[in-house]
C-alpha cells in the first residue's frame, strides 16, 4: 500500500469519526464509541498496524498524522463526555429539583456520661490538694475486703455490706472501695500516702430509686507523721466547698466503721431556697456525703506501717449520691440505663 493511499484513509477515519461522536450525547453511546476507536481491536488499532506494510520511508509521515488524529479523536471524546455528564446532571436537577431551603439533618454530638464527668471533677479537686489516684481490683478476696479492714469472720458489722459471692470461696466483688486502703498501704509502705481510689462496687441488694447493686465509690486515704482529725476536717471542707459551693457548711457526726477510731460521717448543709430541701433533708436542713474517719491501728498495721509512728485519715463517698444531690436527680437507676433522654440533660 503506498503512503497516499494509508493517509487518505487516516483523514477518512478522522472524520467519520468526529462525525458519529457529534451524533451522541448519552454516556453510554459515548463509551460505545470509545470502545469502536480505541479499543484494543478498535479503529485506531487497526490504522497503526498498517504501519508495517509500508515502505521504510513513508512510516514516518504516516505515523505522525496517525498520532494527529489520535489526539483530535481523544480530545473530541472528552469534551463530548464531559458535555454529556453536565447536562445529565443538569437533567436530573430539574426532574427532581433540590430544596436548599430544607433543615439539615442535625449531627448528634456526644458527650462524656455524667457519672464520668462528676468523677473528674473529684479527681481535679483532690489533685489540687495534691492526691494521687489509684484504681485497686472490683474482684477482691475476703481478706481485704473486711478481714485486714479489722472485721474478723463472723463480725457483726460485715453486716453492713450485703455482698456478692464467687463460686470460689473467700472471692468476692468488692463491696467498697475500702480494701484498696489495704493495697495502696502495702504498695507504698513506708513512705507516707496521699490517694484517692476511685471505683465501681458491688452490693446484693434490691435494687430502688435510691439503691443500686452497682455503683461507684471515691475512697481517700491519707497517711504520715502527725496527721489528725483536723486535717481531715480540713480537707473535707475544702473538697465540699469546692463541689457545691463556697458558702457551704459542713457537719460532721460521729459514726462507726470498724476500720476508722474515731469513726464519723460528713453532713453538708442544704441551701433553705431550694424547694426540694425540705423532702431531701427530711426537715433537718443537713444531707449526708461520706463516712470517714480516722485510719484504725490495725488496719495501719495491716498496711504495714506502725500506730506508733504514723496516723492516717480516710473517707468514703458515692458519687452518684452526690450528683444526684448536685442535679436534684430524683432515681439513682437512671445512671447505668443508658436513657438518652437522661444523659442529655448533663
Ligand atoms: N467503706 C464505707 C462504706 O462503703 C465508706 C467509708 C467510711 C470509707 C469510712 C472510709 C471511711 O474510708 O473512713 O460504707
Amino acid at each position: 500500500m503506498s503512503e497516499l493511499n494509508a493517509t487518505a484513509e487516516l483523514l477518512e477515519l478522522e472524520k467519520r469519526g468526529l462525525q458519529e461522536l457529534q451524533a451522541l450525547t448519552d454516556e453510554p453511546a459515548l463509551r460505545a464509541w470509545h470502545t469502536k476507536y480505541f479499543g484494543d481491536k478498535g479503529e485506531m488499532a487497526g490504522a497503526l498496524r498498517k504501519v508495517g506494510t509500508l515502505p521504510p520511508t513513508e512510516r514516518k509521515g504516516y505515523g505522525q498524522e496517525a498520532n494527529r488524529i489520535k489526539q483530535v479523536l481523544t480530545d473530541a471524546y472528552d469534551q463530548a463526555l464531559a458535555k454529556a455528564k453536565e447536562n445529565a446532571l443538569l437533567a436530573s436537577l430539574s426532574e427532581s429539583p433540590l430544596d436548599v431551603s430544607l433543615p439539615g439533618r442535625p449531627t448528634r454530638h456526644g458527650r462524656v456520661h455524667i457519672a464520668t464527668r462528676i468523677m473528674r471533677e473529684i479527681y481535679g479537686i483532690f489533685s489540687d490538694m495534691g492526691f494521687q489516684i489509684h484504681r485497686t481490683r472490683e474482684v477482691e478476696d475476703d481478706l481485704n475486703n473486711f478481714e485486714y479492714l479489722n472485721m474478723p469472720p463472723h463480725h457483726p458489722a460485715r453486716d453492713m455490706w450485703d455482698t456478692f459471692h464467687t463460686t470460689t470461696p473467700g472471692v468476692l466483688l468488692r463491696t467498697h472501695t475500702s480494701p484498696g486502703q489495704i493495697h495502696v498501704m502495702r504498695e507504698f509502705c513506708p513512705q507516707p500516702i496521699r490517694a484517692v481510689l476511685p471505683g465501681m462496687c458491688y452490693r446484693y441488694e434490691a435494687i430502688t430509686t435510691r439503691s443500686e447493686i452497682q455503683f461507684q465509690q471515691v475512697e481517700g486515704l491519707v497517711i504520715g507523721p502527725n496527721v489528725t482529725m483536723a486535717d481531715l476536717k480540713g480537707t473535707i471542707t475544702a473538697f465540699a466547698r469546692r463541689l457545691f459551693g463556697q458558702e457551704r457548711q459542713i457537719r460532721i457526726r460521729s459514726s462507726y466503721f470498724p476500720f476508722t477510731e474515731p469513726s464519723i460521717e460528713v453532713d453538708i448543709d442544704w441551701p433553705k431556697e431550694d424547694p426540694n430541701a425540705d423532702r431531701l433533708t427530711k426537715g433537718t436542713g443537713w444531707l449526708e456525703i461520706m463516712g470517714a474517719g480516722m485510719v484504725h491501728p490495725t488496719v495501719l498495721r495491716n498496711g504495714g506501717y506502725d500506730p506508733d509512728q504514723v496516723s492516717g485519715f480516710a473517707f468514703g463517698m458515692g458519687p452518684q449520691r452526690i450528683t444526684m444531690l448536685k442535679y436534684a436527680i430524683d432515681d439513682i437507676r437512671e445512671f447505668w440505663k443508658n436513657d438518652l433522654r437522661f444523659l442529655q440533660q448533663f
